[in-house]
């Protein structure tokens, strides 16, 4: 059976588009029912059109954070979605859509996290140091890139990382990782037990 998924991105939309990208050349076994966008500005959108993928766009601005998550939800209830894909999307999500797609709904930090949660989160590692830095996909909850953790990279940080540098090296491992996380998905490889997320071993499974 194919993974449906709905993508929520508010900005550029690199992992919208490697997903999108991953899907069309087969490598991952899945469909995007539709993009929606709280940035009737995010090149997200236009990424969205250029693959025929249905978008929507709905600003959260004047709106309570639960109004606007009533209106995502039914935009989602008119498609089928099996799992919610966060892509760059700037907003927390609350109990809404939580409880609607509890377990269901994933999303990429930049950071191997629970180091660096938050805005510029490669900003916060340059300046705090650190050598290893990378990407995380796990579920969200209700924190703040708080959820279980289904699978991480490390990106070296370099001597003469800034920001900028170091946030090109990681994203090019989060389209890798987001592409590999989803195909594990459309498996049914993926466990979540408590806090703890299993990978079932099967080789090519591994991420
Ligand atoms: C990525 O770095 C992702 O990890 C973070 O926001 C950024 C989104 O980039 N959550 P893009 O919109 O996918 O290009």
């Amino acid at each position: 059976m194919t993974l449906n998924l709905a993508v929520l991105a508010s900005g550029r939309g690199s992992n919208f588009q490697a997903i999108a990208q991953a899907i069309a050349s087969k490598q991952l076994d899945a469909k995007i029912s539709c993009l929606i966008s709280n940035n009737p500005q995010a090149d997200a959108l236009t990424i969205a059109q250029q693959h025929q993928i249905s978008c929507h766009t709905l600003p959260h601005q004047n709106l309570k954070n639960d109004e606007h998550e009533n209106q995502i939800l039914q935009i989602l209830r008119t498609y089928p979605v099996d799992l919610i894909v966060l892509a760059g999307y700037m907003r927390i999500v609350g109990d809404h859509l939580l409880k609607s797609f509890a377990n269901r709904i994933v999303n990429i930090h930049p950071s191997l996290l629970p180091a660096f949660p938050g805005l510029h989160a490669q900003q916060q590692a340059v300046a705090h140091g650190v050598k290893i830095s990378g990407c995380t996909v796990h579920f969200v909850d209700a924190g703040c890139d708080t959820g279980p953790i289904i699978a991480q990279v490390a990106v070296p940080v370099l001597d003469d990382d800034d920001e900028k540098k170091l946030s090109e090296r990681i994203l090019l491992e989060e389209h890798k990782l987001y592409v590999k996380v989803l195909q594990a998905f459309s498996k049914n490889k993926i466990k979540l037990v408590g806090r703890k997320v299993y990978l079932e071993c099967h080789h090519e499974a591994k991420l």
